[in-house]
C-alpha cells in the first residue's frame, strides 16, 4: 500500500511517499526555520504563510522523487494536530482537497502518536508493549503503547517541554533558533575536552516517585548564571544545560522501564535527535529493546505521518476531517 503523508504542524512543510508503512520512497521537506532564526522563535502567522507557499511544490517533489503518479497513491495521511492552527490548516485543507479530487481515502493523524512511528520505518518493527518517550518542541510525554493506536499516558511535563527548554535557554545564551541543535553542537565541543562533572543546573523532580518533569526553572537558573558570571564559556554552559535536561529525562524514563517492564523503549520527537541523550540511554539500558530513529526522522517530517496512518487505518470522509491544535496523546490515536 502506498500512502502520501502530509505534515504542516509547525514550521516544516513536508510530504512523503511510504510503502507498507515502512519503506521511504521519498521525503520532501521545506522549512521556514531560517526566517524564525532571525526573530529568535516562531511567529505563527509567518510560519503559516510560508506553509501556503511551500505545500504544493513539496507534494509535487515528493511524488516526483518517488517516481509515483497520483493513481498509484492508495491513501492520503495528514497531521490533524496538535500544532499551530494556521500551519495545520494548510496541510489539512490541501489533503482534503486532494482526497476529494483524486477520490482517495484520507486518514487524519495525531502528530505526537505519529512521531513514535519513526521507529517503524526502515527496520524490523519493535515489540509491544512499547514505552515511548516523545520529546519535541511543544511536548514531553511518556506513554505506554500496548498495541497500534492504544496509548496510556504515564507522565509528562508540568510546564515547558524539553525542546522548549533547549530553545529558550539557547536564546538566553545568544544562540539561534532552533536551540536544540545549537546547544548540542557547542556542548559537544566542551565534552570533547574531558570528563568534567556537569552539575551546575538543578534537576527538578528527579527524586519524585512520579513520571513527570518540570523544565521552566532551567530558564531562570541559566538567566541567573549569565547575570552573575556572564557568558564567558558558552560551550560549558551548553554542556551544563544539555546535561540537566538529559539527566532528568533519562532517570525518570529508566524508572518507568523498571516499573512497567515494556518489551521495547522508543525515543521520538525532535529532542530524540540529541546525540548525548541517545548515548546516555544506550549506556544505561538493560533488558529492553532500545530504539531511537536516525536524527533526520526525529525532527518534523511526513514519513512517520504516513507510517502511523498505515498501522491505524481509520480513514474518514474528507468532510469529517478538521485541524485540531489541541490534540493530546491519550487513549486511541
Ligand atoms: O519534533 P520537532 O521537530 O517539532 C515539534 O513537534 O515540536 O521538535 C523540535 C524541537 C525543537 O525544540 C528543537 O530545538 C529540538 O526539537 N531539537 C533538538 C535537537 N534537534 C532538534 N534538541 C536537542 N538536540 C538536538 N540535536
Ligand atoms: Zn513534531
Amino acid at each position: 500500500m502506498i500512502i502520501l503523508g502530509i505534515e504542516t504542524s509547525c514550521d516544516e512543510t513536508s510530504a512523503a511517499i511510504i510503502k507498507d508503512g515502512k519503506q521511504i520512497l521519498s521525503n520532501s521537506i521545506a522549512t521556514s526555520a531560517d526566517m524564525h532564526a532571525q526573530t529568535g522563535g516562531i511567529i505563527p502567522e509567518q510560519a503559516a504563510r510560508q506553509q501556503v507557499v511551500s505545500i504544493i511544490p513539496v507534494i509535487k517533489e515528493a511524488l516526483q522523487k518517488a517516481n509515483t503518479e497520483e493513481k498509484q497513491i492508495d491513501k492520503i495521511a495528514v497531521t490533524a494536530g496538535p500544532g499551530l492552527i494556521g500551519s495545520l490548516l494548510v496541510g489539512v485543507e490541501t489533503a482534503k482537497t486532494l482526497s476529494f479530487v483524486w477520490k482517495k481515502p484520507i486518514i487524519p493523524v495525531n502528530h505526537l502518536a505519529a512521531h513514535i512511528y519513526a521507529n517503524w520505518l526502515e527496520q524490523e518493527p519493535p515489540s509491544f508493549p512499547c514505552l515511548a518517550l516523545v520529546v519535541s518542541g511543544g511536548h514531553t510525554d511518556l506513554v505506554l503503547m500496548k498495541n497500534h493506536g492504544e496509548f496510556e499516558w504515564i507522565g509528562g511535563t508540568r510546564d515547558d517541554a524539553a525542546g522548549e527548554a533547549f530553545d529558550k535557554t539557547a536564546r538566553l545564551l545568544g544562540l539561534p533558533y532552533p536551540g536544540g541543535p545549537a546547544i548540542s553542537q557547542k556542548a559537544e565541543k566542551h565534552l570533547r575536552g574531558g570528563k568534567e562533572q556537569l552539575s551546575l543546573f538543578p534537576r527538578p523532580m528527579i527524586d519524585e516517585e512520579n513520571f513527570d518533569w518540570s523544565f521552566s526553572g532551567l530558564k531562570t537558573a541559566v538567566q541567573r548564571e549569565v547575570k552573575e558570571n556572564g557568558k564567558t564559556d558558552v560551550e560549558r554552559l551548553c554542556a551544563e544545560v544539555q546535561e540537566a535536561i538529559v539527566d532528568v529525562l533519562l532517570t525518570k524514563t529508566l524508572r518507568a522501564v523498571k516499573k512497567l517492564k515494556p518489551k521495547s523503549l522508543l525515543l521520538a520527537g525532535g529532542v530524540a535527535a540529541n546525540k548525548r541523550l541517545k548515548e546516555k540511554f544506550e549506556k544505561k539500558i538493560e533488558d529492553v529493546d532500545f530504539r531511537v530513529p536516525p536524527p533526520r526522522l526525529c525532527t518534523d517530517n511526513a514519513t512517520y505521518i504516513a507510517a502511523c496512518a498505515f498501522f491505524n487505518q481509520k480513514g474518514a470522509s474528507w468532510e469529517n476531517v478538521a485541524a485540531n491544535p489541541n490534540l493530546e496523546i491519550t487513549g486511541e490515536a
